[in-house]
């Protein structure tokens, strides 16, 4: 079984969903995040688990380790997930833990990674999906899809189109259940 950590819209995870992978639990570390909804509306549990309500990072994350682990996951994904995970929780997942990243990793880490390739003025950035450690979008890398900046009216269109496509693909080969 899969576990999605989301933040925000949760198109990754809905690729996730239409691919028909076996996601069985979607947790947030925002209430407010879209992509409860989109996990609501296909049927799977979701949860949040804030900041507020727990004494430091580290006691949040064993909550939610312990919580993806009663849903059956054994396999977590990152789809735009914007807190860096604890030890404790990389431990209870032990090369299980993946993210996907809007840029060719090692360049361009962090929460603005496309802005920030666009910046550079680089000709060409792409798609990461990577095993996650305790670092910012760092890990030993599993895919890298390059995508040309040009033209860059359609660069995030077309960044998120790979995302779309990748993040099923890579999902689907390290989980024997979804083969
Ligand atoms: C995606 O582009 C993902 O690669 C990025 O956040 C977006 C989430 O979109 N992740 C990072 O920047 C991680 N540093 P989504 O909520 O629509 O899937």
């Amino acid at each position: 079984m899969i576990g999605v950590l989301v933040s925000g819209n949760g198109s990754n995870l809905q690729a996730l969903l239409d691919a028909a992978l076996p996601v069985s639990a979607v947790a947030s570390n925002r209430m407010g995040a879209y992509a409860l909804v989109r996990a609501r509306d296909a049927g799977v549990s979701t949860a949040t688990f804030s900041l507020d309500c727990h004494a430091d990072r580290a006691e949040r994350d064993l909550v939610m380790a312990t919580w993806l682990e009663e849903h059956g996951v054994e396999l977590v994904v990152l789809a735009g997930y914007m807190h860096l995970l604890t030890t404790p929780f990389l431990q209870r997942f032990p090369d299980r833990v993946i993210n996907i990243h809007p840029s060719l990793l090692p360049a361009f880490p962090g929460a603005r990674a496309i802005d920030d390739a666009l910046a550079a003025g680089v000709e060409t950035t792409g798609v990461s999906v990577h095993y996650v450690d305790e670092g910012l979008d760092s890990g030993p890398l599993i895919a890298q899809e390059h995508v040309p900046v040009e033209p860059r009216a359609t660069l995030v269109e077309r960044i998120h189109s790979v995302e779309h496509r990748l993040l099923p693909q890579v999902v689907r080969d390290l989980c024997p259940a979804a083969r």
